[in-house]
Parts: C-alpha cells; structure tokens; sequence
C-alpha cells in the first residue's frame, strides 16, 4: 500500500514532539505531508482525514495527555485512517499518555497502528539544570525514522492490528495546573512579544511591561524556551524543586519504547 499523504497533527510548545513526528514521517517517504499544528490553535476549525495515513504526536504531562490536546484533538474526525501516536516525555515517565491518546484517537475514529514513546528535552530543563538536554538527539531521531520505515512496512503487508500499548485503564489521576507561570525579568526584557506570540494558551501580554495570567498557564516553558533575551524563568520554589528532583532522578538517559 503506497502512502500518498501523510498528517502530522501535534501540540508542541518546546518543539521536540513536533521534531520527533518530522523523523518518524521521513521514514514513511509519503508524497505529501500536513502539517496540523494545534500548538498555537485552540479554535481550529473541524476537519475530517479520509486518507493517508495520519501521526498524532503529544507532550506527556503529570503522567497523561494534555487537557488541552484532548479539545484540540477532539476537532478531528477520522474514517479508519491508518494513525500513529506518539507521546513525548522529559525522561521521567510516559505513564498512562500513550494509552489515553489512543483512547482519544480511536474516538475520533482513527484506526491506531503503531504507538512511539519518545524522549524530549525536559520542559523545565536549564543549561544550570538540564534533564534530558539536547533530546531528541541523533540516536532518537535515527530510531524515530526507523520506527517509520517499520510502520511503512506493516501498511504495506495490509495490516491494521493495533498493538498492545503499556499504560493504565482507568487513567492516573490528573494534575490540574494553574496558578504557577514563568516570571520575566524586566532588566533583560525588551518587549518584543514574542512571548506572548508562542504561548499556547494566550495567557501573556505585552504592552509597557509582560503581564502573565497564572492561573490559567499550562507551564509549557515554551516562552521561556522561545526568548532570545533570556529574560523568562520559572522562579518559583515549587517549580525550583522539583527541577532539582528530575535532575536528580532522571539522569538515567532512558531510550524511546515502540509498540507495532
Ligand atoms: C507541566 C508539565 C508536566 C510534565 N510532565 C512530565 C511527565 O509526567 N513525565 C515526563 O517524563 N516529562 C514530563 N514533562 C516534560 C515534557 O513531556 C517534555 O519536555 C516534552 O518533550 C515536551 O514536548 P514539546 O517539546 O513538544 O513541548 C512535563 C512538562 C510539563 C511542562
């Protein structure tokens, strides 16, 4: 079975789920790539994929699929296309994301064939902390086209099986976020918005200072990420506490998990 078309459909705020898809669909070779980036795309409009094959990539956070993944998601529609998930994790734990983006897949009616644990930088991750800094790297990478050629291969032998994928039904507990949002550091800032243009959730604003509303920040990292002045940081000690237990406990590089 030739693949034509292929959509990638993601939310990426730091960029390595969506790097990750990008290795696994050149290891597919479709003619054709779709890109459906949700990352920036909280009112995206329904859309029905009817063909091709299709790679559905989330960041792992607390264990499970984002919240806001599940609504992005949740405007896709599918007619049995071949799918892909991937759920991306700092190198802790996957737990029960992969599991629960099936679930979330196989609603919206697309046929799971393969699934891909994968490592990524750690959101929270600081050159003076790093926990999996650099992830993907080259070896990830390789392993994510490899993983692709695989799926490539299981289509062509015309089968649709979806694999068994560890993690557990019912689903760990969510962590509901909230309350905790980088700060900016005004001496290294220079109102240039790009904060407030990558973030997710639409939580920043730039006028004569940044103004971030907490309560509703997924703490994504992804304007701390995206700054070129280095002035956003999580200061918290909350968050200063638990970077130093990740770096503490996941130093252990750990290698990414496929299910086919
Ligand atoms: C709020 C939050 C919770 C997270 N929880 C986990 C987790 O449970 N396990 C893990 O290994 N990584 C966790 N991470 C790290 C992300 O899964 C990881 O950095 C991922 O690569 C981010 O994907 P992105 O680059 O596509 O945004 C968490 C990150 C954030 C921001």
């Amino acid at each position: 079975m030739a693949i034509n078309t292929a959509h990638l459909i993601y939310f990426s705020p730091t960029g390595t789920t969506r790097r990750t898809l990008e290795a696994i669909v050149t290891g597919i070779a479709p003619t054709q790539i779709h890109h459906h980036n949700l990352t920036h795309n909280s009112a995206n409009s329904p859309l029905q994929i009817s063909s091709g094959i299709a790679i559905i990539g989330v960041p792992v956070y607390a264990g499970r699929v984002p919240a806001d993944c599940l609504h992005r998601i949740a405007n896709f529609k599918s007619d049995n296309v071949p799918t892909i998930i991937v759920a991306l994790y700092g190198n802790r734990e996957f737990e029960d994301a992969l599991v629960e983006l099936r679930d979330v897949a196989t609603t919206q009616g697309f046929s799971v064939i393969a699934a891909g644990a994968f490592i990524g930088e750690h959101s929270y991750s600081t050159p003076e902390n790093p926990i999996a800094a650099g992830r993907p790297n080259a070896d990830d990478l390789k392993l994510a086209l490899t993983f692709g050629q695989q799926v490539a291969k299981k289509l062509k032998n015309r089968d649709f099986n979806t694999p068994e994928i560890e993690g557990n039904v019912p689903y760990k507990e969510r962590v509901k976020f909230g309350g905790l949002a980088p700060e900016t550091n005004e001496e290294n800032c220079t109102l240039c918005g790009k904060c407030a243009e990558v973030c997710p959730v639409e939580v920043i604003t730039v006028s004569d200072s940044v103004k971030t509303d907490a309560a509703h920040c997924i703490m994504c990292c992804s304007c701390i990420k995206n700054c070129g002045f280095n002035a956003r940081a999580f200061n918290h000690p909350v968050i200063q506490e638990r970077t130093e237990l990740l770096v503490n406990n996941c130093a252990v590089p750990k290698t990414p998990k496929i299910f086919i």
